[in-house]
């Protein structure tokens, strides 16, 4: 392919996967399938890696992430980032108003919109192109997060449409939805890690992560609530959000009253109370209501204040909120020792629910509310599924009451717990005696993306760990009809299912039986990357810390983990049990051909044509012995494979991040 016909093509890729972006995402009318979408994008990076010097800064490859921003630069706003005043009640709504109406002149009217609760973006366009994207910072400087910012989907890299101004800037709020939220604690609790608090703080932090690629990993989304530039397009703000919705930003809609135009006092209060009660329908948090005055000229001559606008403010909702008696604070024990304490409250209605119990996190956080049994709590519910304990009330507080004494041994098998230097969590370290750790990590290793053992639930696990059958995984292929029959609702038919079902689980393969040991940090991913590397339980039960953290993306914290698993007598006893069973402990030969670890831990990039190699066998040669591709050069790479016709723009990166840059003979002889 010529250089010309490979940039007809990445732009034509690159248009038509925008497109698609653009209609799952923001219409959420999706015209292709997931695959067909997958296809193009791999044919745009396979194009993109060879012809880097096409390859643009806003290509939708880079929705995926994987560029590394080590340091946020500063930026200076065009415009500054300012706050809006608060109000609480109809009264202050009234003061706004008769405020606005002394000021302005004409007839008056108002924009009500939601206050997303998530993190302010300003986000720049020169010649319909995104060029940057900050956050707010103290409002006159903030950072530069475009890298990550560009995996948000719902954020145009290029505008569509017509009639937008030359260089214009757009103000929204990146906010984390609620499923995805709930979804990424979901997964870190069963890999054993503290969960996150609230969706808006893990957005700030996320956003402040410098690989974009888990920026990517977590859906953020954005709501856009207001557009600047030096000449306008739109005599009012309403039409400045509907013109923005045709460049193709996400805008809130109409039709579900998430944007309403208001002539009066009662109709914003329409919209204030509408949103009181219908909040916690909504995927995402709001903390309250704004209200604007639609008109330009009008908010022009209403002007500011040092802080923030006169012709807006905020109604912010009190969080959903109750009092009530902290009954008393027990625990529980996860699969991997993980001591989560739960406050046991007196059952209160809140926000449509009754609400029984809450998780107060670790220690640290009973400490800092200094939370005593006994006492009368605040209780509120965001947008997370399980309520918080806020507060105490201390007027209500029990004469008699005592400062809380966190448990110093397990509560249920009373072993003492331990807890890991800068970990907020404690951990009862009697991980083959404590009958929920055994309980949990059985239950860990037949679920659906570990061993699947169909026929064989939590419930069985439970009834037969009960009746002394099973207290490891291992003894699960031991399990004879003789033995099962005799049970409680076990029929021949179910037992012939479960045997069969733990019979096939025999050929699952190495990565995903790792992953079902249910040793702490080492989740899907992990358990894929140490296969890969090492290829048998042998090598990685021989790999020492500094083995493994030379492994690409393995960390000290999850090599201690495996280190500490494989240092148990019981641990390597029971994996070579469930070995002699027939279970997969190594990656099958036929995968295995070739295979060297001689580039283990290293990362290239390739870019150019090669005399003796085609780029795919290059990159199979990489792999085979153990290195990674990437498509883009970033601080983490360590060569760039550069043969002829190679990009200026890529060696002149290479050479600015300290990148080797090798040719195909010394490649050769790396792997010789
Ligand atoms: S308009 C001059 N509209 O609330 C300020 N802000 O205290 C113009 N926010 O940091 C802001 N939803 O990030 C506006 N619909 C909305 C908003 C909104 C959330 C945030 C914004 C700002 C804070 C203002």
């Amino acid at each position: 392919m010529t250089s010309t016909e490979a940039r007809q093509r990445i732009d034509a890729l690159s248009k038509e996967l925008e497109d698609h972006n653009y209609s799952y995402y923001v219409l959420s009318n999706p015209t292709i399938s997931d695959y067909e979408f997958d296809m193009m994008l791999k044919e745009l990076e396979k194009l993109e890696e060879e012809f880097p010097e096409l390859a643009h800064v806003n290509s939708p490859t880079k929705r995926v992430g994987g560029d590394i921003t080590k340091k946020f630069a500063e930026v200076v706003h065009d415009y500054p980032m300012m706050s809006l005043s608060n109000t609480y009640s109809k009264e202050e709504i009234e003061d706004f108003e008769s405020r606005v109406r002394k000021l302005a002149d004409g007839e008056l009217e108002y924009v009500c919109e939601l206050k997303y609760d998530g993190v302010a973006i300003g986000i720049k366009y020169v010649n319909g192109e995104l060029v940057r994207a900050a956050t707010r910072g103290d409002g006159v400087k903030g950072e530069d997060i475009s890298t990550n910012v560009k995996t948000i989907r719902t954020i145009p890299m290029y505008v569509r449409g017509e009639g937008y101004p030359e260089e214009f800037e757009i103000r929204g709020e990146i906010f984390f939805p609620l499923k995805h939220f709930n979804a990424l604690n979901a997964q870190r609790e069963t890999e054993g890690e503290a969960l996150f608090a609230n969706p808006r703080n893990t957005a700030s932090g996320t956003l402040k992560m410098q690989d974009s690629s888990v920026v990517a990993s977590r859906n953020l989304d954005c709501y856009l609530y207001g557009v600047y530039s030096p000449q306008r397009v739109a005599d009012n703000h309403f039409n400045s959000v509907q013109n923005a919705g045709s460049w193709g930003f996400k805008i809130p809609k109409r039709e579900d009253n998430m944007i309403r135009l208001c002539k009066s006092i009662d109709e914003i209060m329409e919209f204030i109370n509408y949103w009181e009660e219908k909040r916690h329908t909504l995927d995402f948090e709001i903390d309250g209501v704004v209200i604007k005055v639609n008109n330009y000229l009008q908010q022009e001559e209403l002007g500011y204040t040092a802080k923030s606008p006169r012709w807006a403010i905020a109604y912010k909702y009190k969080a959903a909120e109750v009092t009530t008696r902290l009954e008393n604070i027990t625990y529980q024990v996860g699969r991997t020792g993980a001591i989560t304490p739960v406050a046991n409250l007196k059952p209160v209605l809140l926000a449509g629910t009754t609400v029984k119990r809450a998780s107060l996190h670790n220690a640290d956080q009973i400490a800092k509310l200094d939370l005593r049994e006994g006492d009368e709590v605040y209780v509120e519910k965001g947008g997370e599924i399980i309520p918080k304990v806020t507060a105490v009330d201390l007027d209500k507080r029990p004469a008699d009451s005592q400062p809380f004494v966190y448990a110093t041994h397990c509560p249920e098998c009373n072993t003492e717990l331990i807890r890991l230097e800068g970990e907020a969590l404690h951990y009862c370290p009697n991980e083959n005696g404590c009958p929920p750790q055994i309980k949990g990590k059985m239950e860990h290793f037949i679920s659906r993306k570990a061993m699947d053992i169909e026929g064989l639930g939590s419930e069985t696990i439970e009834q037969l760990h009960e009746a002394g059958l099973i207290r490891t995984p291992a003894d699960i292929y031991d399990l004879t009809a003789d033995q099962l029959l005799p049970l409680e609702r076990m029929a021949e038919k179910s037992v012939e299912n479960m045997l069969k079902g733990i019979e096939d689980s025999k050929q699952v393969p190495f990565e995903r039986v790792l992953f079902a040991l249910g040793i702490r940090y080492v989740g899907e991913t992990v358990a894929k990357k140490l296969v890969r590397a090492l290829h048998t339980i042998e090598a990685l039960m021989a790999a020492d810390q500094e083995a493994l953290v030379a492994l690409d993306e393995i960390g000290d914290r999850i090599a201690q983990s495996v280190l500490e698993y494989f240092s148990v007598e019981t641990n390597r006893e029971m994996v070579l049990k469930l070995k002699e069973a027939g279970l997969q402990f190594e990656i099958p030969a036929e995968q295995l051909e070739g295979q060297t670890q001689k580039l283990a831990g290293q990362s290239f990039v390739i870019s150019g044509v090669f005399t003796n190699h085609s780029r795919d066998e290059l990159k199979q040669l990489i792999e085979q012995n153990g290195g990674k591709n990437t498509g883009s050069i970033s601080a983490k790479t360590n060569f760039l494979l550069a043969g002829e016709n190679m990009g200026p723009s890529k060696r002149q990166k290479a050479e600015k991040l300290g990148v080797e840059i090798i040719s195909e003979s010394r490649f050769e002889e790396m792997i010789a």
